[in-house]
């Protein structure tokens, strides 16, 4: 029973909401935009609905504007109704012009006429002119955003929120503000944002309260007005129009409304979907006029930081700068860049050199993914012949032998060339001869040193593809590896030439006392290398240079010196004296000749490098000679003669000099190793 009473109550209370309902419909309105809105509103002046949006604009922001908005259906209202009250809740935007102060503002309007015809478009907000202005005749009720102070108006600030009654006098005004609801205290507001704002407009118990606050903010609990009215009073008419005005004079502002809900009554206010708001367009900010210092202050900031990068580029361009030629694609592999050996060497660090001479200085570096490495910086001025120079150094590093210093590469650069090579641990041999800081080597040292040269100077010869010339054989070209195994190293003198190939003016390559005598007047060939290591097998076994100015003169020449003292019947005589007594005079005999037998004056006297080989390693017997034998022991007096007055008569004169040697004949006479 309790159950079908309580189902009764229910079914009579429903009916009669709905019935209340009903009763209200045509009450209120709303609009989440106002794209649908022509129809309903009266609109005049400056005010139209931007479409597709459906924002409500008000004033467009040129001088002298004023625009209108009204619902066009009037409310009633009995003035023995106590009850009558109105609210509504509507979403605006003042925004302003770029370069411009700021227009008047915007107002809510109660009005008893949509026409305002007779109002001016200048600080009367479209709602008076200078005469009606605080007539009671206007029968009009306003709450205005004023954006202005006007003295005319006695208002407070130039961001107010006032109640205007039939006057723009205010009756009641506040600064822009509202109550925070979170934070329970006021919060302040700037009306002339540009961004929405939230209003509500409550009146019922002659009461009218007037509510601000941003978007996406909760009604404030607060009003920030509320004022005591009598509508009566104000509208003896009883016919109330509602909607919205604004002006522009010689201020101006963008004025729009966004969203408007309006009801009779408060609880039937329907609440606005702000994801359904119009987008208010932001007028873009002209471009704003820079202080012409500042242009020209960050211009010549721009112009240092351009120069600073160009010079930094043009630097770094100079520092690794390299000469690239066409033909040199071909070599690509073998090309190392100057920026990769200018870092492995550390920019050529002192501390990393490893010698200096006659042809540049040899700096020590490391590469990545190659390892320790020896670049030779050789200084050149020659165009022609670079390219069978670069030729001829990639066919160097395809050359292998288990006593030749691997070359890797080159780099070319303006007046430079730089050559890699792999790094030698234990140095050059000469320094173990000559120079007393290192240990002197013993007589298997030395020996198996000699072994090791002649099997590579074989190889030159006859194991590669083409004939390789060495035509610098000496102490300082022999490299010595980790092991203590002799390499020989420094190809940059190094040609080949196939047998028969008659190159002249190829002779005066090489270095003093290892030259073959003939070497004035004849090309290169396998017997001139094996006259260099001849001089260069005595030089190991007696430790001086072939040919050393500082010695007395019967022994200068130190292959007529070992000749004089075999001749004596002494050859020990000489020997090397850091040699000790640890030596077999057996081997050391055999070497002393053989050294004699290739320095032979004539050069198809010397032996091939072939049989060298065979006789340095015991297996063939030397053949017979004597020291009084036919071209043994010679010096020649020419050489001597000019090499001691004048270096550059050494040049051929008679051969015209061909390009791809005037690169060496210029360099490559040196003296023992230019220390
Ligand atoms: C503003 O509207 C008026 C007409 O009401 C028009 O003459 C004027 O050109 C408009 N100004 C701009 C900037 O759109
Ligand atoms: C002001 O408006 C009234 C009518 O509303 C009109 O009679 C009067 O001439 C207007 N005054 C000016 C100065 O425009
Ligand atoms: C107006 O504000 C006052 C004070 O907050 C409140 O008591 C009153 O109910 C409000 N009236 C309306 C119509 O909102
Ligand atoms: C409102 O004004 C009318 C006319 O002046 C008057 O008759 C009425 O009593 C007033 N009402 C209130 C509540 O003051
Ligand atoms: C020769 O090289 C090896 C390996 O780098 C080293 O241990 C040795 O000390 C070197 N000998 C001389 C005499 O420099």
């Amino acid at each position: 029973m309790a159950a079908q009473g309580l189902h009764l109550f229910f079914l009579i209370f429903f009916n009669h909401l709905i019935f209340l309902l009903s009763q209200q419909e045509g009450a209120g309105f709303i609009y989440n935009d106002f794209s649908q809105a022509q129809a309903d509103l009266h609109l005049d002046g400056a005010a139209k609905i931007l479409l597709p949006g459906g924002l409500l604009q008000l004033t467009n922001a040129s001088t002298q504007q004023m625009g209108h908005a009204f619902f066009k259906k009037p409310f009633e209202f009995d003035p023995s109704d106590k009850k009558f009250s109105f609210s509504t809740h509507f979403v605006c935007a003042l925004v302003p012009k770029p370069g411009a102060d700021g227009g008047h503002g915007i107002a809510f309007v109660v009005s008893s006429s949509v026409d305002f015809t007779q109002a001016d478009p200048t600080q009367y907000l479209g709602l008076f002119n200078i005469s009606t202005n605080g007539s009671p005749s206007s029968q009009l009720l306003a709450i205005e955003l004023d954006t202005v102070q006007s003295a005319e108006f006695d208002d407070i600030d130039k961001n107010h929120v006032g109640i205007d009654i039939n006057s723009l006098n205010s009756v009641e005004s506040a600064s822009a503000s509202y109550f925070s609801n979170t934070k329970g205290k006021k919060q302040s507001i700037k009306l002339l944002s540009g961004e929405p704002l939230q209003v509500w407009v409550d009146y019922g118990g002659s009461l009218l309260n007037v509510t601000v606050a941003p978007l996406r903010i909760q009604k404030p609990y607060h009003p920030l007005l509320s004022r005591s009215i009598n509508l009566t009073e104000i509208f003896p008419d009883r016919r109330l129009f509602f909607g919205f005005s604004a002006a522009t004079g010689s201020l101006i502002s963008y004025q729009y409304i966004l969203g408007w809900s309006f009801s009779r009554s408060r609880v039937m206010l329907q609440s606005l979907d702000f994801s359904k708001l119009p987008q208010i367009p932001h007028p873009r900010a002209k471009k704003e006029q820079a202080s012409p210092l500042l242009v020209v202050l960050l211009l010549l900031l721009l112009l240092i930081m351009l120069v600073a990068l160009g010079g930094i580029y043009l630097y770094r361009r100079k520092k690794y700068a390299e000469v690239r030629e066409a033909w040199e694609k071909e070599y690509g592999p073998h090309r190392f860049s100057y920026k990769s050996l200018y870092k492995a060497t550390k920019g050529f660090d002192r501390d990393g050199r490893l010698g200096k001479g006659g042809f540049g200085e040899v700096y020590r570096g490391n590469l990545p993914h190659v390892g320790a490495i020896a670049v030779k910086r050789v200084c050149h001025d020659a165009k022609q012949g670079m390219k069978q120079f670069v030729a001829e150094v990639v066919t160097m590093g395809s050359l292998k032998h288990r006593n030749l210093v691997p070359l890797l590469g080159y780099c070319r650069r303006k007046g430079e060339l730089l050559l890699v090579s792999e790094y030698m641990s234990n140095g050059s041999l000469d320094q173990y001869l000559f120079h007393r800081k290192k240990p002197a080597l013993s007589w298997p040292q030395r020996f198996a040193v000699l072994k090791d040269i002649a099997s590579a100077l074989h190889y030159l010869h006859t194991g590669a593809n083409q004939v390789v010339l060495h035509r610098d054989i000496k102490a300082s070209n022999v490299m010595l590896d980790s092991d203590f195994n002799g390499r020989l190293g420094d190809f940059g003198m190094a040609r080949f030439e196939d047998y028969g190939d008659s190159l002249p003016a190829t002779a005066a390559v090489g270095t003093m006392g290892y030259m073959a005598p003939e070497l004035t007047t004849m090309r290169t060939s396998t017997r001139t290398d094996v006259y260099a290591f001849g001089a260069f097998m005595l030089e190991v076994i007696c430790g001086r240079r072939p040919l050393d100015p500082k010695i007395p003169a019967e022994k200068r020449h130190l292959i007529k010196w070992v000749c004089d003292c075999w001749r004596k019947d002494s050859l020990v005589d000489a020997v090397d004296t850091r040699l000790g007594l640890e030596y077999s005079e057996e081997e050391i005999d055999m070497v002393l000749k053989l050294g004699l037998l290739c320095t032979n004056i004539v050069a198809e006297s010397r032996p091939s490098m072939e049989h060298v080989v065979q006789y340095i390693n015991q297996n063939l017997p030397l053949p017979d000679f004597s020291p009084d034998s036919p071209g043994i022991g010679v010096s020649s007096p020419v050489l001597l003669e000019t090499a001691f007055t004048s270096r550059s008569s050494l040049e051929p004169s008679a051969s015209p000099p061909s390009p791809h040697n005037s690169m060496f004949v210029t360099h490559t006479i040196t003296y023992g190793d230019g220390r």
